[in-house]
């Protein structure tokens, strides 16, 4: 359960998962797993009254037709939340729907392609051995707190051309955003006021004395009126390249690493054929993906059969999505060589994740240089595995052991 559980006073417990769920109850925090099967075998599109209306889509396939159907489907609001302010901060192309999403996603794409990644691997692999090195003496470590946390967001700092150690400003914020604000306004406003500040001072400076780096190439961009984009634009860019890269993939880093370090004979196999890696990646993004999205219903329609209303929210699930035994045979097992894996854990259609190159990279380099240097390790039984709550699920507390158990 993540510290956030204590905003929980007008969040009644629930006792009937199909007509009244709640992402954020404790029990859906700690294992949503059971819960996603109970509700997709009542319906493939499920109703809570709670966020002021919201509707859950269980199957893949009705997560596929709602993530194409940007007609009734706005990503005007992408998190769902106990309120629906007026919408002040957007950030392009996220919160985009047709036809502004596509130029704001084009100038995105170009820093993030298989080549760039390339180009940023060694500096990856050289950061998650910094960080081995500061714990592997202690024979134990929190690997959420002392590892997977720090690689996302040094790598994307690295690349925005920012100082690495303000990493923990970066995880503040996002804290403050997904988690908190989900309850808290003033917690989620006060973080975007931070965040928007710290980078404004960044975009000044390189008014001055331009860089090599992201942030700079972003504000050189071209929008899609020819003219450069504005301050505003580019400060909405950067936010987003935050808030979408860091707690993402410290998530899923993490959900693996907990995953091997309670299943002796995937880590054993993965150790004795790490060219497995890049396969068992995609098994875990698919068994533990991290992102559950938001759209608001803008008009009436059918989804999967299920009448949908407007101005109800839609927690689009795609972790749900990837445990539905229709497009997974044996959805609920982790198979690390599974050969048929179309996972929409990077989401589906115009949305689609603009950093998932970026994300498999880390993903696959920090499993790599673990099991390298640990190849045996296992959970903590003195410690407590925590897991977030709300939009991005992973392990904030993963307390391991290293060596075999004797
Ligand atoms: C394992 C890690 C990650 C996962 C599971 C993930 C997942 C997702 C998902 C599901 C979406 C679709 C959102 C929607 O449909 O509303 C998305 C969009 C996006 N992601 Fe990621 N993401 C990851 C890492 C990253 C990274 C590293 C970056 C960049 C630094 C990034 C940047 C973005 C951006 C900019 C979008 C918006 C694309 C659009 O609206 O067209 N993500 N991501």
């Amino acid at each position: 359960m993540s510290d956030s559980a204590s905003y929980l006073p007008d969040h009644p417990p629930v006792n009937d998962w199909v007509n009244d769920f709640d992402h954020t109850d404790p029990k859906w925090t700690e294992d949503p797993f059971p819960i996603w099967d109970e509700l997709r075998a009542a319906s493939p599109v499920v109703h809570t009254g709670r966020f002021l209306g919201c509707y859950m889509p269980t199957t893949y396939q009705a997560v596929k037709e709602i993530s194409y159907d940007t007609e009734h489907f706005s990503s005007r609001r992408v998190i769902v939340r106990d309120i629906r302010p007026e919408i002040t901060a957007r950030s392009p192309p996220i919160t985009s729907d047709p036809p502004e999403h596509k130029p704001a996603k084009q100038l995105l794409l170009p820093p993030f392609t298989p080549d760039a990644m390339k180009k940023l691997e060694p500096r990856v692999r050289a950061i998650c051995n910094e960080l081995i090195d500061e714990f592997i003496a202690d024979g134990k470590c929190d690997a959420a707190a002392r590892y997977t946390k720090h690689i996302p967001v040094r790598a994307i700092a690295h690349m925005l051309g920012i100082n690495e150690k303000d990493g923990d400003l970066f995880v503040k914020w996002i804290h403050g955003i997904l988690e908190l604000g989900i309850k808290d306004d003033n917690a989620l406003m006060e973080a975007v006021r931070e965040m928007s500040a710290f980078f404004a001072g960044h975009i000044e400076q390189r008014k001055q004395n331009p860089k090599d780096d992201l942030i700079t190439t972003l504000m050189n961009a071209k929008g899609p009126n020819g003219q450069p984009l504005d301050d505003a634009h580019v400060l909405g860019s950067l936010r987003l390249l935050l808030i979408a890269g860091i707690d993402t993939t410290w998530s899923a880093i993490g959900s693996s690493l907990w995953h091997l370090a309670r299943t002796p004979s995937d880590r054993e196999r993965l150790v004795r054929e790490p060219e497995l890696i890049p396969t068992a990646v995609e098994e875990f993004l698919r068994a533990y993906s991290p992102v559950t999205m938001a759209r608001e219903v803008m008009k009436d329609t059918t989804i999967s059969g299920c009448p949908v209303k407007k101005n109800n929210m839609v927690l689009l699930s795609f972790p749900a999505a990837n445990r539905d035994p229709a497009m997974f045979p044996d959805a609920d097992k982790v198979v690390i060589d599974r050969k048929e894996n179309r996972h929409a854990a990077f989401g589906l259609g115009i949305h689609r994740c603009v950093g998932s190159n970026l994300a498999r990279m880390e993903m696959i380099v920090a499993i790599e240089e673990w099991l390298k240097r640990i190849p045996d390790f296992r959970l903590d039984p003195a410690g407590k595995v925590t897991w977030s709550e709300g939009t991005v699920r992973g392990p904030r507390q993963l307390p391991v052991l290293f060596g075999k158990a004797s």
